[in-house]
């Protein structure tokens, strides 16, 4: 597996943007900090120096597949899990653990190809952890224990590879099912957050593209990207 380490990058995801035409396929941008790292609905991403994981991963043959971002929420839930903790989807792609977020995965796109981007509190510090604007968690945090980074990202992307082979194998409807049972919002009141605007509804699937369908008063919206809270 190819891993590009760079010491400081403003965000990996925008490096691996910028450089489709150089980086193989499946190729992998990690970083020691981001100085302008991004989170989903225009947020940050705090990312300092040494203490987490920030990588992205280089997918050159496919299009923008909300999809795809669960493989990687799906593979950093597993490999917290191996951590002995319980680490839980929340839809579309954060890991929760203790109902804090762990993990955040970004994916991008350009006419070239697709980035995944992945964030996973390692060693992240009480300070920085306390100075986030919502709840947000760490390895250490919940063991109290430091944890190796690089084994944390080779597991990471080994779990990743995996589902990404047996995807493109038995096609992603099959994934839609996995992930369907992971997050448990079928039946669920839930209050919808995106950029455009904010409504309650109760979810009745999710489909077979990765959308969630939420029944409202006014009919069945389908969502693709947003924050879910189940109310
Ligand atoms: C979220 O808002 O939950 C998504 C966060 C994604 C953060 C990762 S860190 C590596 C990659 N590079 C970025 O700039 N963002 C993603």
């Amino acid at each position: 597996m190819q891993i590009l380490w760079l010491d400081t990058v403003d965000s990996t995801n925008k490096y691996a943007l910028a450089h489709l035409d150089t980086l193989a396929d499946c190729a992998v941008i990690a970083a020691e900090e981001q100085t302008a790292g991004r989170g989903r609905l225009n947020r940050n991403w705090v990312s300092p120096r040494g203490e987490n994981i920030y990588c992205s991963i280089v997918l050159k043959e496919q299009k923008s597949n909300p999809l795809l971002t669960v493989l990687a929420a799906l593979a950093a839930a597993q490999t917290v899990r191996r951590r002995g903790l319980a680490a839980r989807i929340k839809w579309p792609n954060d890991v929760l653990v203790n109902e804090k977020k762990i993990c955040g995965v970004l994916a991008e796109s350009n006419a070239k190809g697709l980035v995944i981007g992945i964030g996973v509190n390692i060693n992240m510090s009480a300070g920085n952890l306390a100075a986030l604007d919502r709840p947000a968690t760490s390895l250490q945090a919940e063991t109290g224990q430091i944890h190796d980074r690089e084994k944390f990202l080779r597991e990471l992307l080994e779990n990743f590879f995996a589902f990404y082979e047996q995807a493109r194998r038995e096609g992603f409807a099959k994934l839609a099912e996995i992930w369907q049972n992971e997050l448990d919002l079928t039946g669920k009141r839930v209050k919808i957050q995106t950029v455009q605007q904010e409504f309650y509804g109760t979810v009745i699937q999710i489909d077979k593209e990765g959308a969630l369908l939420v029944a409202t008063a006014q009919g069945v919206e389908k969502v693709l990207a947003g924050d879910v809270h189940v109310v």
